[in-house]
Parts: structure tokens; C-alpha cells; sequence
């Protein structure tokens, strides 16, 4: 934790170590249009008489040429006034943040830049939220997690594109490294351990080797108790987002990193290679290309896990209502598979196995297996039953003196399995087979 003397004289000798080289200018691997938009922040920022960076993982993806849709500037002093100025002139909207210091803009084209007022920072205790107070340009860069993080692009005109690196970042992102800036980071924010074997698996980079007995240090003191859950959860949801999680994950087991889940959880690691492979696949397809991926390498995860462990993730964790849902019938994925590879089966009847399923559930039922029958049930069912609406309603069964009740409800959906079936379409084929129904009706249902 950066308290007192310690921490000034920390920043003090770093204040001299922050140089700006003119080198490279690295904003050119940039598209037009986030050139364009770029410059007029940096033109904005100077008629304000305001210094204004790009700071950050965006510096890093800019340099490693890598696509990255976020844009965070920092600003000295007053972002928020910046911010707002930019809105007007873009016609954007901006949101505020006036405890932090910082604004969200969002531009009429949808893309969004965070402003932040530059800001040192220092955590009462491990695992807190950190205190923050105004700051210069370095400190800004030396809270920040990783050296590789910890750079900032000038973009005011007479300096524009200018690379600030004071802490031999670019070195350590050319060499490949990740390295924390000071020794007590992953004590003080435990969330970073997560996101250094998320970088370090991601670019496929290597944690220097103090990083790395820091985070074995910070993981057996169990730094992760410190903070409240949904927030280290939220970090470990990025590792799921990753494009390989199952990379990450193995590594974190390794490391014994994925307790914080439950000390009881054991993981099966090797059954999710396949589940991995199959969600690669099926993400290609155009209709299952936007869904939420991450809760399905989620569900692989918990699989073999004991339904109580699963229980008590569920309650530590939060989840909205439809994941925990769909996380719990995920514990009886291979029954339902069961159900859907017998042989002869009606699409009513994938109807009624599948209808009360969350849309990440049966995704989950799809990766699971690879057998052909089933996707193709299940992909019939997404696409053609589940939308399948009758023309009749109770209304037309009470005219047809069928008294409301349960018996109701069964006669609508044996119509509705019907037509699902494909035996009858049109709304006096509807009414015929509920006078059928109603024939066969005699307090028992049709
Ligand atoms: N940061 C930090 N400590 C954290 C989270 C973030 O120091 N626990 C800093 C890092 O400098 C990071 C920046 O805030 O680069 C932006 O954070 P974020 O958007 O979460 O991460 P990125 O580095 O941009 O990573 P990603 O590519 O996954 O978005």
C-alpha cells in the first residue's frame, strides 16, 4: 500500500525518470477517422490551454497494432470540462462522473472516449477501492497495474503523437514482459492478478520473475478475500471475453489462482478443450455470433462441480436471475442431451425439452456434444418452433364452453405441439382440433 514519505519519494524519483521521447510517431498505425478524432481532442485540449494524453492499454494496443475500441484520455486537470466542450462540438452525450473526476462521451457515430483527470492514488487497505486525489501525468502512469499499461501518447499539436515512457515500457512490451510497478500492487488491487495472467496468456508475454513470486505471494495470502467478490468476478468475466479462455484458466489452476471460486472447487480442466474448440466453430455462424460466450466457458467450468459448491458460487457471485438460472439447468446438460439424441423424435417434442431453457443453456446443450441430430433439433427449435404462435386463444375455448382452468392451458399447448409438428397451420385448423380436444375432454385432458 503507497502511504506517506514512502509513496512521495517513490513518485518524486519517478517524476525525473518520465521522459518524452521524440521517436516513433505510433498514432500512424491508427485509422483515419480515430486520427481525425484523436487530433481534434488534442486541438480542443489546447485552445483550453490543457495538456492531453492517450494513456494506458490503448497505447499498448496501439503500438502491438492491435484493434482496441476503447479510447481513455487523460487530461491535466478539469476532463470533465473538456469532455463536455467535445460533446457540444460533436453533438455527442456525455456522462459525468464528478466524485472521479472523469466523463464518458459518447459521439453521434456511437464511439466512445473516457476522460479522466490525470490522479495519483493510494488504497487504505488490500482490496479497496483507492482513495484518489488530483495528480500530474506521472502519477498517473505509476498507479497504473503493469509497465506495459503505464504509457501515455501526447496528442496536443506541437507534440502530438509523442511517446511518454519513463518506466522503460516499451522495452518490456517489445521484450514481451510483464512487470508490476512496485511491489505491493497485487496486494493493494488483487484484481490485477487476474489480469496478469490474462495479458500474459493473451499477447503469450512472460511475467518477470519478481512479478510472478509477488503474485504467487499475493495469491497464498489469498489477496482475493479482500475484495468484494462480484468485483473480482468481474475481472475473472474478462478472462472468459478472452479469445482463448481456456488458455488463461489452465494457467490460473496452475498457479492455484481459481479457489477464490470456492475452496472446494476442483477443476476438469481438460474436458473444456473440446467445449473450446466446438464454441469456435459454432461462433462462426452468422446467428450464434453475438451471443454471450463468456457464460457458456462459465457453465464448462462448473460442469463437474458439486451442486452445492455450485450453489454457494451462485450466491457469492452476482449473476443476474437468467444466468443463475441457466447455470443450474447447465448441471443437467447431459440428460437433456440424453433426451435429444433418441431417435425418433418430433420437433413438439424438442419443443417441450427445450422451451424452458435459457438461450445460453441450450447454446451450452449445442457445444456440448457433436452429434448431428441434436444441432440440427436444436437449431430447428431456435429457429423455427420457438416462434410458433397459435391463432386461438382461451377466449375462443370459453366460447367453445371449455371453462378456464389447467385442463385450458394443456388443450392450447396439445394445439400449439400440433402445429408445431406441422399438422395443422390455419386458424379453422386450430378450432377443429380443439373441438377434437373438447370431444375427447370429459374431465380428463385431450
Ligand atoms: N488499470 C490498472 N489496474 C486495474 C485496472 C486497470 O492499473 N486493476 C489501468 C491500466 O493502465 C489499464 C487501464 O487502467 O491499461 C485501462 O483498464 P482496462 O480498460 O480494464 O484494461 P486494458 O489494459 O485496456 O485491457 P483490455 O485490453 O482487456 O481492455
Amino acid at each position: 500500500m503507497w502511504t506517506g514519505k514512502g509513496l512521495k519519494r517513490f513518485i518524486n524519483s519517478s517524476i525525473r525518470a518520465v521522459e518524452t521521447r521524440a521517436m516513433k510517431n505510433y498514432l500512424l498505425n491508427l485509422d483515419q477517422k480515430s486520427l481525425q478524432t484523436i487530433r481534434e481532442i488534442g486541438e480542443e485540449a489546447e485552445r483550453k490551454k490543457r495538456s492531453a494524453y492517450i494513456v494506458g492499454g490503448v497505447v499498448r494496443d496501439i503500438i502491438l497494432k492491435r484493434k482496441n475500441l476503447d479510447l481513455d484520455i487523460v487530461v491535466i486537470a478539469n476532463a470533465i470540462g473538456l469532455a463536455r466542450d467535445l460533446a457540444k462540438k460533436w453533438n455527442g452525450k456525455v456522462t459525468t462522473y464528478k466524485e472521479f473526476g472523469t466523463a464518458s462521451l459518447e459521439t453521434s457515430e456511437g464511439f466512445r472516449i473516457d476522460f479522466a483527470t490525470a490522479r495519483r492514488e493510494c488504497y487504505a487497505h488490500s482490496g479497496a477501492l483507492p482513495h484518489v486525489q488530483p495528480g500530474n501525468l506521472s502519477e498517473d502512469l505509476l498507479r497504473r497495474d503493469f509497465t506495459m499499461n503505464a504509457m501515455a501518447i501526447a496528442i496536443n499539436p506541437d507534440c502530438f503523437g509523442q511517446l511518454i515512457d519513463g518506466l522503460g515500457s516499451l522495452t518490456d512490451l517489445q521484450k514481451g514482459v510483464i512487470k508490476v510497478l512496485y511491489d505491493q500492487s497485487f496486494m493493494d488491487d488483487p484484481t490485477r492478478i487476474l489480469r496478469a495472467v490474462r495479458f500474459e496468456q493473451r499477447f503469450s508475454f512472460k511475467m518477470e520473475e519478481r512479478t510472478l513470486s509477488l503474485l504467487k505471494a499475493a495469491l497464498q495470502k489469498k489477496a482475493f478475500l479482500n475484495v468484494k467478490p462480484p468485483r473480482y468476478f468481474d475481472e475473472f468475466k474478462n478472462i472468459l471475453h478472452e479469445e482463448d479462455p481456456i488458455k488463461c484458466l489452465k494457467r490460473l489452476h496452475q498457479l492455484g489462482g481459481l479457489g477464490f471460486l470456492n475452496p472446494r472447487f476442483k477443476a476438469h480442466l481438460q474436458d473444456l478443450n473440446l467445449l473450446h474448440q466446438r464454441i469456435q466453430e459454432t461462433r462462426k455462424h452468422l446467428f450464434y455470433r453475438q451471443k454471450d460466450w463468456w457464460l457458456i466457458y462459465f457453465m464448462g467450468l462448473m460442469a463437474n462441480a458439486d451442486c452445492r459448491v455450485v450453489d454457494r458460487v451462485l450466491t457469492k457471485f452476482s449473476f443476474t436471475k437468467n444466468e443463475r438460472v441457466g447455470i443450474q439447468q447447465s448441471l443437467k446438460a447431459n440428460e437433456v442431451i440424453k433426451k435429444l439424441s433418441v431417435r425418433q423424435l418430433r420437433p413438439s417434442q424438442v419443443y417441450q425439452a427445450l422451451r424452458y431453457l435459457t438461450g445460453e443453456m441450450i447454446l451450452y446443450l449445442r457445444v456440448m456434444t457433436s452429434t448431428r441430430i441434436v444441432h440440427r433439433r436444436i437449431d430447428q427449435f431456435l429457429i423455427h418452433s420457438r416462434y410458433v404462435k397459435l391463432y386461438i386463444n382461451g377466449e375462443a375455448l370459453k366460447q367453445m364452453g371449455i371453462v378456464s382452468g389447467s385442463s385450458m392451458g394443456k388443450i392450447l399447448e396439445d394445439i400449439l405441439c400440433l402445429k408445431i409438428d406441422g399438422k395443422i397451420s390455419t386458424r379453422q385448423e386450430e378450432l377443429r382440433a380443439a373441438s377434437a380436444c373438447l370431444g375427447k375432454f370429459s374431465g380428463s385432458i385431450c
